[in-house]
């Protein structure tokens, strides 16, 4: 596949902020990308220089293969959504809509034909003449997704456009987004802060933290095998342990709750010393009943317990002063613990990580 969108090694700073610093990413045609990370790593950043809206300090961005250097945002083949509804008070849905169309200066556009198409791909048939004022967050939101994508841009550029909606209706934009992505086949570029939703509806995802791109991979492999404590602890739930290595050539490494075991190398990250610290997942540690002699087990006692109806998590004690962290199934044979409960865990050994201390 080619690469649509090339940043390569590019910095943003304003007066002392180091915004984007030193960002290199390819974003292949047609693949829905989001950048994921915590309030000002930069991410809104990035989109703008992608944009145009910001130039690089340094540091170069290709789409198409072309240089977008002082290339102005109409005159790139990309289009961008905004977070709040950027839709107009006072113009219609369809007035909105063909906004989108107004460096178009061609006579031979059928304007109307325009509107309609991109009203379907959201949903909104029929709304033409319906007043902004009233439509329902999510309508207004669809307003701006067909506003953007009425140009056909090669690259649709998204800042948070459903964090204003609440979680129902989120979720299922997140749906509809996604299918529309992969109807139209136009490369989709979402800014987050919700690891759900980057995990959930992206091809790829690139993680950042202080203007830096920590990690960037499918949303299993950020999963299952991120590459540094921040990246694990930003995706999902881990719970870590300190642990220290006993044996290098297996990787033999010993805790307190998890004894010694053998880490297979494709799960240790960073340049391991002797102290490191262990990673496992809520769902990879089970309430075990009867704890045979023979398999390894943990004994532990219950002091939280949260219900989420699909599963339960348990924060558990295991001795001294380490806890962890359990999410079981609700399942119809599951036994409900409570407050106090000694129980007996079973850790899935080989999903545990290490990571450098
Ligand atoms: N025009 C600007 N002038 C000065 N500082 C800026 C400007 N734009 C962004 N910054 C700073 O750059 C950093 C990155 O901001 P950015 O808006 O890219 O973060 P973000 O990841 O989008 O955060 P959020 O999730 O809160 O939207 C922040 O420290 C921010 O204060
Ligand atoms: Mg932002």
């Amino acid at each position: 596949m080619s690469k649509l969108v090339q940043v390569e090694n590019v910095y943003k700073s304003f007066g002392d902020v180091n915004a984007v610093n030193g960002v290199s990413v390819a974003i292949e045609e047609g693949q829905f990308y989001s950048l994921l990370g915590p309030s000002g790593c930069g991410k809104t950043t990035l989109l703008r220089l992608i944009a145009g809206f910001e130039q690089p300090t340094s540091g170069q961005i290709f789409i198409d293969n072309s240089s977008m250097e002082g290339i102005e945002p109409n005159f790139r083949p990309t289009n961008m959504v905004f977070q709040n509804y950027a839709i107009f008070p006072h113009l219609n849905v369809e007035e909105n809509v063909a906004y989108g169309l107004r460096s178009k200066r061609d006579p031979s556009l059928n304007r109307n034909k325009l509107v309609d198409e991109a009203l379907e791909l959201v949903g909104l048939s029929g709304f033409n003449k319906r007043s902004s004022n009233a439509l329902s967050g999510g309508q207004k939101q669809r307003v701006a997704l067909a506003r953007a994508l009425i140009l056909k841009p090669k690259v649709l550029l998204l800042d948070e456009p459903l964090s204003a909606l609440d979680k129902k209706l989120r979720e299922q934009m997140q749906s509809e987004l996604r299918h529309l992505q992969r109807a139209v086949g136009i490369t989709f570029i979402l800014v987050t802060h919700d690891q759900e939703e980057a995990l959930t509806m992206s091809d790829k995802v690139a993680v950042m933290f202080d203007g830096k791109v920590a990690q960037e991979a499918s949303p299993k492999e950020l999963y299952e095998f991120p590459t540094s404590k921040e990246v694990a602890s930003f995706i999902g739930e881990m719970n870590f342990v300190n642990g220290n290595i006993v044996e290098n050539k297996n990787f033999t490494v010993r805790s307190e709750i998890f004894g010694e075991i053998a880490i297979d190398k494709s799960r240790v990250f960073g340049n391991a010393s002797n102290k490191i610290i262990l990673g496992i997942r809520p769902e990879k540690i089970s309430i075990i009943r009867k704890p045979s002699r023979s398999k390894a087990f943990i004994t532990a006692t219950i002091i939280d317990v949260s219900y989420f109806g699909e599963t339960t998590c348990y924060k558990v004690s295991c001795g001294s002063n380490e806890t962890l962290t359990i999410s079981s199934q609700n399942s119809v044979d599951q036994i409900n613990y409570s407050l106090g409960d000694k129980i007996y865990l079973k850790a899935d050994t080989n999903n545990i990580m290490a990571f450098s201390n």
